[in-house]
């Protein structure tokens, strides 16, 4: 596509231009940030320009982004391997219009379930339920456990628990502790078949009935499968249910997100539900340029299918976002990494980006020295809120802002060899000496960053930020042609894994196995008590 090739020629010819050079345009910082309500995102701090904005703008356009969107919030099933609706946003479409599946609106169905979600996280924040355990893994475990952590403020509910890996040690050491007879498990899974939660979701039910506590009333299930949940033994009534347009990694604003909901109460996730909706009405409405989505997403595209940067690193300046960066890891991982465009063509670029990160300031202490100074550019994007939940450590915030803006400006700003080399001087250092480590101490610069900042990371808040990366992986998936909403590649593992239990399990031999495997299932063997 043309515009492609116009937006490799732009890098090629601008790919040594100082980002400090394009604050030589004194409206830059407001020009490239867009306000929505209280929220900022600034992604001055690029090596994107007018007239490249205005490429990658066309970009979106061309390739579909506003009709596709249209499409998704309509209902048209347009993930199209799976042959289904995509419509997470209508479990946060609070007071929104109707939303038309095979001509029968699902909202009455929506409110009916988040009406008895609301009642039953009441009735357990009433019932001297002490504390709460999610089973389940990726979209089941991931959204909840990391909303739970950061909005740790507004908890008044029972202590939450997550459990997702199938290692035993998962499950023991949440399970440890606990008292079975006022402790709740939820099962969450869409299918109700994960090996993972299956596996945990029996074992919690032994525990619960060897130390005296009831799985008939202690157990409740988030899942689209209700005769599976039947066939487990959990009441109907206990089970809140979600139909199949809703995605695993999208499913928090739903039953998903019931362990929040009993953390936070209703109210505190009906916040978050209207941050989410909120989100969703700017994407819709709002022109490309001002539309914050979009030029997240455009960022995205233009940094690593333009520019080849193959990672990117989410960096919130929040203690309570730490598990931020796994969460949008499947988010962002399961949904665009993918080889095979909608229309069945090879991918013809890289797809979505390798996403990593870690809590600011914790992050700066480990791996920011490849990020300022290593080989490879990394575009970092950093959030923060202005406020924090603890005034009276708000000299511990003022330090949290200050360090977050820091980075960003040292990665744009970079330390030059004559700066370096004055610094070395007034250490004293001089002729041969003062040249070797002045090299050290060079910073290239012209790193690039996004920035996002909000007054305060409550609930609404929460929710703006989450919609606001899911649709971002939406239009970055669109602009790429592919599905971002099915997860194939995840089928194969778990096929090889059901093969080999048995063989681990030393029932049948590794017939047909490579040698590596055979020999790796042998040392088990061998070493296993
Ligand atoms: O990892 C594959 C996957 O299907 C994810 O997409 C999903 O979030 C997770 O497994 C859990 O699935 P379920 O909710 O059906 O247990």
């Amino acid at each position: 596509m043309e515009i492609w090739d116009a937006l490799k020629s732009r890098h090629k010819a601008i790919a040594d231009r100082p980002l400090l050079a394009l604050f030589e345009d004194v409206d830059r910082a407001d020009a490239f940030s867009i306000q929505l309500q209280d929220m900022r995102f600034d992604y001055s701090k690029t090596n994107i320009d007018r007239d490249t904005r205005a490429d990658l703008i066309k970009l979106a356009e061309t390739t579909g982004v506003s009709a596709k969107r249209d499409a998704m919030f309509s209902g048209a099933r347009i993930n199209e391997t799976e042959d289904r609706a995509v419509l997470h946003t209508a479990l946060r479409n609070l007071d929104g219009a109707p939303v038309i599946v095979e001509g029968v609106d699902v909202m009455p169905g929506v409110r009916n379930t988040l009406t008895r979600m609301r009642s039953f996280a009441d009735q357990v924040r009433d019932s001297g339920v002490t504390d709460v355990v999610n089973i389940g893994i990726g979209g089941s475990d991931l959204g909840p456990a990391m909303a739970v952590a950061a909005l740790h403020p507004y908890h008044d509910g029972p202590r939450c628990h997550f459990v997702s890996n199938v290692d035993g040690a998962h499950i023991a050491d949440t399970l440890e502790g606990l008292d079975a007879k006022t402790t709740l498990v939820i099962v969450a899974s869409k299918t109700f078949t994960t090996i993972e939660t299956m596996t945990n979701a029996r074992t919690a039910k032994a525990w619960m009935l060897d130390h005296g506590g009831d799985p008939k009333t202690q157990f409740a299930a988030l899942s689209t499968a209700e005769d599976k949940t039947e066939a487990f033994g959990i009441d109907p009534d206990r089970v809140f249910g979600f139909e199949d347009w809703v995605g695993g990694r999208y499913s928090m604003w739903g039953p998903i997100g019931l362990s929040l909901m009993i953390a936070i109460g209703p109210k505190g996730f009906d916040a978050f539900l209207r941050g989410g909706q909120a989100m969703d009405r700017h994407f819709q409405v709002a022109e490309p340029l001002e539309n914050m989505p979009i030029m997240l997403s455009l960022v995205g595209i233009w940094h690593n299918q333009i520019c080849g940067h193959a990672t990117r690193a989410v960096l919130p300046y929040d203690q309570r976002l730490r598990y931020l960066p796994d969460y949008f890891q499947q988010l962002e991982m399961e949904s665009n990494g993918k080889s095979v465009q909608m229309n069945g063509a090879d991918a013809d670029t890289h797809t979505g980006p390798v996403v990593w990160g870690a809590a600011g300031t914790n992050g700066q202490h480990a791996f920011y020295q490849l990020i300022h100074q290593g080989t490879r550019v990394i575009p970092c994007e950093f959030m923060i809120a202005a406020n924090g939940h603890e005034p009276e450590l708000a000299h511990h915030h003022t330090l949290l802002i200050a360090n977050c803006l820091a980075q960003s400006e040292a990665l744009m700003r970079g330390r030059s060899l004559t700066e370096a080399r004055k610094l070395m001087q007034a250490k004293g250092l001089t002729g041969s000496e003062l040249e070797r480590q002045a090299r050290h101490r060079v910073f290239p610069g012209n790193r690039p960053s996004t920035t996002l900042m909000y007054p305060r990371l409550d609930p609404y808040t929460l929710g703006q930020i989450i919609a606001l990366y899911e649709h971002r992986v939406f239009v970055e998936g669109v602009i790429l042609g592919i599905n971002s909403f099915d997860q194939w590649g995840v089928e194969l593992g778990k096929e090889l894994a059901t093969s080999l239990q048995p063989i681990v399990e030393g029932e049948t031999p590794a017939t047909g196995k490579d040698s590596s495997t055979s020999a790796l299932v042998n040392y088990i063997h061998t070493h296993r008590e």
